[in-house]
């Protein structure tokens, strides 16, 4: 083709980050109106090039912050023998980075589909799955794959590393708001700490991965009865986990607990942690407009509102 385009969809874990990596289960669900979305057109006499909010120009010369993403699309080109046929690649994304939305595997799956219409070639969903994780691995070591997965679906997910993901329709009454502390997520440091921790301190560490877990069956149980209440508690217990993992931070635990006083039923950070954001179980949208502004007031950068109980079943 001359043009192509992929897109993909930020991501927000419910419950289940970091303990997924240990074989847990974790329950995330894709934002429909927060996209990447690349666009790729054909260039002629000229090598390909990729056009970025971080870089401009030819592909062999991505910065090494991007080396993940350069690495995907060599090898997708070479797997293909398609190395000699140049393109510019436009990368638009709606996602903060570094912000616990899976910008990183939003753009891994929004490249990937996007080269793959390009050439018109054939790509199944665990194709898909894996080369995503290729960069994901460059990214940050050891990737459960529950962002690539979430980005690349169309509904919320039940995951448990290396089987099969199922979808999981949400009828909740009430909405999330998810809230950005403008603290950047350090996803890569936060995961190989929680390692060092299991490592150190193997009984307590693996004491909460398992408090974690059934904080997990829990959430499923109180979605699947539209248990609202049951479910914030839920988050308040997974985030008192995470801050004894040591993957939440000062800011976050202080927006966190002003959330609670503006009507949250619920409150945790959401994704690798150590700054990033954090989502709030809201009983409506209008108390969640007004929470989203006070907690803008005190320090978050931004603010996104998705109801829970509009997703669609298959
Ligand atoms: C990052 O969004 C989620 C973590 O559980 C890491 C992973 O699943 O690879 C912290």
């Amino acid at each position: 083709a001359h043009f192509s385009e992929g897109v993909s969809h930020a991501k927000i874990i419910l419950i289940g980050e970091h303990s997924v990596v240990y074989g847990k289960p974790a329950i995330a669900l894709p934002l429909s109106e927060v996209k990447t979305t690349v666009t790729i057109e054909e260039t002629y006499n000229m090598p390909s090039s990729i056009k970025s909010r971080y870089f401009d120009g030819p592909l062999v010369s991505m910065p090494k912050a991007m080396k993940g993403l350069k690495h995907l699309i060599l090898l997708i080109l070479k797997k293909n023998n398609k190395q000699d046929f140049p393109f510019t690649m436009t990368i638009k994304s709606d996602l903060p980075a570094e912000r616990g939305m899976g910008s990183s595997a939003a753009t891994a799956i929004a490249v990937t589909r996007a080269l793959y219409n390009f050439f018109e070639l054939e790509l199944t969903q665990e194709d898909l799955l894996a080369l995503a994780n290729v960069s994901e691995i460059d990214m940050h070591g050891n990737p459960s794959g529950l962002d690539a997965a979430t980005s690349a679906s169309n509904q919320p997910v039940w995951m448990i590393r290396n089987q099969e993901l199922k979808e999981i329709p949400i009828h909740l009454d009430g909405c999330l708001l998810i809230c950005d502390s403008g603290i950047k997520g350090k996803t890569g440091e936060a995961v190989a700490s929680v390692r060092n921790l299991l490592e150190k301190k193997p009984l307590e560490t693996s004491d909460l991965l398992n408090k974690l877990e059934k904080l997990t069956y829990d959430a499923r149980k109180q979605l699947n009865n539209n248990n609202i209440v049951g479910l914030g508690d839920t988050f308040n217990r997974a985030q008192e986990q995470l801050t004894k993992l040591g993957v939440s931070d000062t800011k976050l635990n202080y927006l966190i607990a002003v959330s609670k006083r503006l009507g949250s039923l619920g409150s945790k950070l959401t994704g690798g942690g150590r700054g990033g954001c954090f989502i709030c179980l809201m009983p409506s949208k209008k108390v969640a407009q007004k929470a989203a502004s006070v907690l803008k007031r005190e320090g978050a950068t931004q603010t996104w509102i998705q109801p829970l109980g509009i997703t669609v079943t298959e």
